[in-house]
Order: structure tokens, then C-alpha cells, then sequence
């Protein structure tokens, strides 16, 4: 982490670089009880170095009961990730849309890792004066869209992609095309990401993609093999304050609440 101050009063409400602060704001604070799940200091950390209204944020949030949609995705990407480094100590990782998410720190990754942080070029300018470069580190400010920066990552090495938070804002297109570019460019690896179901995407004006079924998938790009998906909600039990245990229980229970938004792993 650096240090000082980070001004981030310029960021709108609703727009992209507002989702992220969201996002670091609801691990921050689920990082500060008791019995955390994600235990992400770091998010903690970079909360306290930003000026932003996060007291407007936290009554808008109401973050006592939305932490958890947010911890326990994160949490279940932090454990397939490090599930894929374990078998690949000689990775590459992609982390698609990082936002200010700290994964690349919470994760420890092995030595012979190379990691590569990327968001929109506004966003890593923030993310920057939060977070330095090191060694195996390295941070791209590039759309998803364009053509040339997978250009600069290793392909011939097993490589991980992590897409949170991310594909639900983009056009089907261009889904497509980055899915397809992944493949063409890695000679194999695994895929993770999240995606909302369309009735979401249909009801939120700021969603434009949602996915039915993760076997789709496979018809769009052949080198996509479906492993497996889950949902936010599936991991109640990890909650441990007793009445959102049970709310969460509760939406796990219900087809409409369990699967709005999903979490999928798939190799290539
Ligand atoms: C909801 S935030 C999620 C951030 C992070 N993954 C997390 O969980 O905290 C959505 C992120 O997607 C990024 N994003 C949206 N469209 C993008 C694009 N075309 N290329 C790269 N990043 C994009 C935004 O800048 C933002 O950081």
C-alpha cells in the first residue's frame, strides 16, 4: 500500500468508478467484524486513506445486511483462485475490472506468479495511488474492448482469468469477442467470472448482459468447458451473525433470489 490521503470526491454516484467503491467499501466493512469472512484489511486500509462521502455511501448501503452478497462472491473467487495456484505456481493471472479490489494482495500468490491488474485507464489512475507496482505486479488501464493490450501477457503459461463484476456491464458482443480473444490468446487456463440472470439485467438500466445458462457458453466458443457455478447465497452458513444467516438462508431457498446473480467456473 502507499500512503496519504487519496482524493476521490470527483467520482460520480452511478458510474463505473462509483460500482467499485461500492464494492471496496462493503469488504472493508465486513473486514471490520468480528468473525470476518474475507478478512480484507487491505480494503479497510485503502477506506481510511480515501476522501470520499462513504457516510452517504453507508446509509445508502445499508451495509449491515449487503456486505455479505459482496464478501461471500469475493470470497468464493478467493477460493478457486488460490485453488488454481496451488496446482500452477508458474501462473498467469488476469484479473479483469480489479477495480480497488486488494485479491492480488489477500492471495499471497506464489513467487513464479505474474499478476496483471486491469480496469478502465481512470480507474487504474486511482487504483494507483492506492496500491504501488512490485515485482510480478503490474497494473493495465485499457478497456476489456480493446484490441491490443493481451498483446503484452505470456501466453504459453497456465493463466487464470478472473472476470467479478464485470461481463453484466457489457454488450453480448462484446462478451463474445473477449472470450473469444482469451482463448485465442492463452494456450489454456481456467475462467472465472459472475453474471447476472437477463430478468436482473432487464430490471437494472445500468446492467446490458445477463446469462441464463453457463453451458451457453460452450455453443459460443468450443474451447470453453463448463466446470462448475454457484451462487453468493449457496455459502449462508459462512455468515456469522445469526439473523442474516437466516435472511440469506432464506434467499438461498428461493429459486428468484439464489440465482440472480451467479458465479461460474469454466477451463480452457
Ligand atoms: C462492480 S465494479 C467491480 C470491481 C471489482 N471487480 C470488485 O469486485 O470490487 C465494476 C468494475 O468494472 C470495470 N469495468 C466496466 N467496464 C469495463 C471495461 N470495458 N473494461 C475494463 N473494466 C471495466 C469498472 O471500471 C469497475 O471497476
Amino acid at each position: 500500500m502507499t500512503t496519504g490521503k487519496v482524493d476521490f470526491t470527483r467520482v460520480k454516484w452511478w458510474s463505473m468508478e462509483w460500482t467499485m467503491i461500492v464494492t471496496l467499501y462493503l469488504r472493508a466493512y465486513e473486514s471490520r467484524s468480528q468473525h470476518s469472512i474475507l478478512d480484507d484489511h487491505f480494503a479497510a486500509e485503502a477506506v481510511d486513506r480515501i476522501d470520499y462521502d462513504f457516510a452517504r455511501m453507508k446509509r445508502y448501503l445499508r451495509p449491515s445486511s449487503n456486505q455479505f452478497i459482496v464478501v461471500l462472491r469475493a470470497k468464493q473467487f478467493d477460493v478457486w483462485a488460490a485453488d488454481f495456484l496451488v496446482r500452477h505456481p508458474d501462473a498467469v493471472v488476469l484479473h479483469l475490472a480489479c477495480g480497488l479490489d486488494s485479491r492480488a494482495l489477500r492471495l499471497h500468490p506464489p513467487a513464479g506468479v505474474d499478476w496483471f491488474d486491469l480496469d478502465l485507464p481512470g480507474v487504474i489512475e486511482l487504483r494507483r495511488q492506492l496500491y504501488p507496482e512490485r515485482d510480478h505486479y503490474r497494473m493495465i488501464g485499457a478497456s476489456v474492448t480493446d484490441a491490443d493490450w493481451l498483446d503484452e501477457l505470456p501466453a504459453d503459461r497456465p493463466a487464470l482469468v478472473i472476470a467479478e463484476g464485470l461481463l453484466m456491464y457489457l454488450d453480448e458482443r462484446d462478451v463474445r469477442q473477449l472470450l473469444q480473444r482469451l482463448t485465442d490468446h492463452f494456450s489454456g487456463g481456467e475462467l472465472l467470472f459472475d453474471g447476472m440472470v437477463p430478468w436482473v439485467v432487464k430490471l437494472m438500466k445500468i446492467f446490458r448482459w445477463g446469462i441464463r445458462d453457463g453451458r451457453q457458453l460452450e455453443q459460443w466458443n468450443p474451447r470453453l468447458k463448463y466446470l462448475e457455478e454457484t451462487s453468493p447465497t449457496a455459502h449462508f452458513a459462512e455468515i456469522p451473525v445469526p439473523s442474516m444467516r437466516m435472511v440469506y438462508r432464506i434467499c438461498n431457498a428461493i429459486p428468484a433470489t439464489r440465482n440472480y446473480n451467479r458465479q461460474f467456473r469454466f477451463r480452457f
